[in-house]
């Protein structure tokens, strides 16, 4: 790309630059995209916070933290050209002088006549409104229909909110300027679902309630809250993961094959899912909910704080660390089928993956031999930290006599090779070339809203007690509750 891909953006101003979202998962994105020699050249980075800073101090601050987190693959002389294309502007999100100091930045001559932008809104949702209506009053939501907008889950905290949030975006944003992101949604394996169910004749006839008695999603994370309690402490695992991440995760799962893979139909199939879903009433909450939060105990070895000592948590807070939920989705191909989504912090280590679990087969046949039961066949997508797919199967066990045994066909789609990508650089080059088909429309955050609000709201009047687990465990046998039936348990490995 050069400076004559004039329609694409080419300036990308960071809220909240020095946050925990840009430091872990933006800054190595883009810095990965300049290695990979994918920035368009006229390419310019702002970086906006709140420490007193300039150019040179931010420069510094950037190069520590990708070193650290790139170790031998940090490499000082693209670091040298990633460097240049960024500036720093100092300030206060809510702090409108700070928006015109912002426009004044971005209005400076450069090199071509490019000057698109892209606000990315890597901040506390609670901040989301100041900054919108900040870049509006500076007029720097104009022209409209040019500049583009990305806005972090949780897209609001509630239905009510989210509603607002959107009123807010469309009063300023036209809707294809607006990029809502879920990075779930960029990773490899969550695309190759939709590869590997929608191109092997040999799975997609498997797919539906005649064949699947059940399917989990778990999402494990080894880290706790890191410094982020004042963000946390409000949202807790139902919103900030399950709302968003595990509900797309089970949309792509059990979606329709869209007519083709272009956003709206994409979009469509996925919403229908949503609007599928058995609403959950306020009696059935505990039978299909469970939250815990975690205490203090061990990862890999070392001890780690009580999720009420991290600090900035407020004490006796119930919020939850961990979060199970059944669903039911209502419509031919699922109906009776349940769905178990799990989430948790400070869990025994990183951990995310998709297990179908198919139905038993009939005994009949084996009725006379030693073959006690036929275990049911598992289907498994490891998301990370493998990206690879698992199915396990029945064989005779060889020798003398019949009797049987599992064995697991193990394939890492990834070849040695092929350098794993993060999430976020499928996704920022989406919102520089403008293709919006891994970013969620606002009917699916409605939905999904609508389908989690009853326990949100149920919990929201529970605040005396919750459970708790020891860190760097699995969570609590309660959670089993969920299960509909007694051969029913969590996978917790691959
Ligand atoms: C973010 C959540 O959206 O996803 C974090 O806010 C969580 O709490 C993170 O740690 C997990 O993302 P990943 O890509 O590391 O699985």
């Amino acid at each position: 790309m050069n400076s004559e891909s004039i329609q694409y953006p080419c300036n990308i101003v960071i809220f909240g630059a020095t946050g925990n979202l840009a430091t872990i998962k933006l800054l190595p994105a883009l810095y990965h995209l300049e290695l990979a020699k994918r920035l368009p050249e006229d390419m310019s980075f702002v970086a906006f916070a709140r420490r007193e800073w300039d150019d040179e101090t931010w420069r510094k601050h950037m190069r520590e933290v990708l070193g650290q987190k790139l170790g031998e693959k940090f490499d000082p002389e693209v670091f040298d050209i990633f460097a240049r294309r960024f500036s720093y502007v100092r300030g206060e999100l809510h702090d409108l002088d700070a928006y015109r100091t912002l426009y004044q930045e971005i209005s400076k001559p450069k090199a071509g006549s490019c000057s698109n932008i892209v606000f990315y809104l890597a901040i506390k949702p609670t901040d989301f409104p100041s900054v919108i209506k900040n870049l509006a009053e500076v007029g720097l939501n104009k022209p409209r229909g040019l500049h583009r907008i990305v806005v972090e889950k949780p897209f609001g905290e509630d239905i009510e909110s989210a509603t607002l949030l959107n009123e807010l975006l469309h009063r300023h944003f036209d809707e294809d300027q607006v990029f809502r992101i879920d990075h779930y949604l960029g990773k490899e394996t969550v695309q190759n679902l939709l590869v590997f169910r929608f191109a092997n004749t040999l799975i997609e006839p498997l797919w539906n309630r005649n064949y699947i008695d059940h399917v989990q999603i778990t999402v494990a994370e080894e880290v706790g809250i890191d410094k982020r309690a004042d963000y946390y402490d409000r949202a807790g695992a139902l919103r900030d993961m399950l709302q968003n991440h595990l509900m797309q995760l089970l949309t792509v799962v059990a979606m329709e094959p869209p007519p083709a893979l272009e956003a709206d139909a994409l979009r469509d199939e996925k919403v229908k899912v949503l609007r599928s879903i058995r609403p959950i009433p306020r009696r059935a909450v505990h039978a299909h909910a469970f939250r815990a939060q975690y205490g203090a105990g061990h990862i890999g070895g070392n001890p780690v704080a009580g999720y009420q000592d991290e600090p900035g948590v407020e004490k006796n807070s119930v919020t939850e660390t961990f979060v199970a939920a059944k669903f039911y989705i209502d419509n031919w191909r699922w109906r009776g089928v349940p769905f178990y989504l799990r989430t948790g912090k400070r869990m025994p280590n990183q951990m995310s993956m998709i297990a179908i679990r198919f139905r038993h087969p009939p005994q009949q046949l084996f009725r006379e031999t030693p073959v006690e039961t036929i275990e049911p066949n598992w289907v498994i997508l490891s998301i990370q930290p493998s990206e690879s797919m698992h199915m396990e199967i029945h064989v005779k066990k060889p020798g003398l006599g019949m009797d049987t045994r599992v064995i697991q066909l193990n394939a890492s789609y990834r070849k040695t090779d092929e350098a794993p990508l993060d999430a976020y650089e499928n996704l920022l080059l989406d919102v520089i070339e403008g293709d919006r088909t891994l970013f969620i429309r606002f009917d699916e955050v409605e939905w999904s809203w609508r389908v989690v609000d009853p326990i949100l709201k149920y919990w929201e009047q529970e605040r005396e007690f919750i459970h708790t687990y020891p860190a760097g465990t699995w969570g609590l046998h309660e959670s089993n509750r969920l299960f509909d039936s007694e051969d029913q348990e969590w996978r917790n490995e691959l």
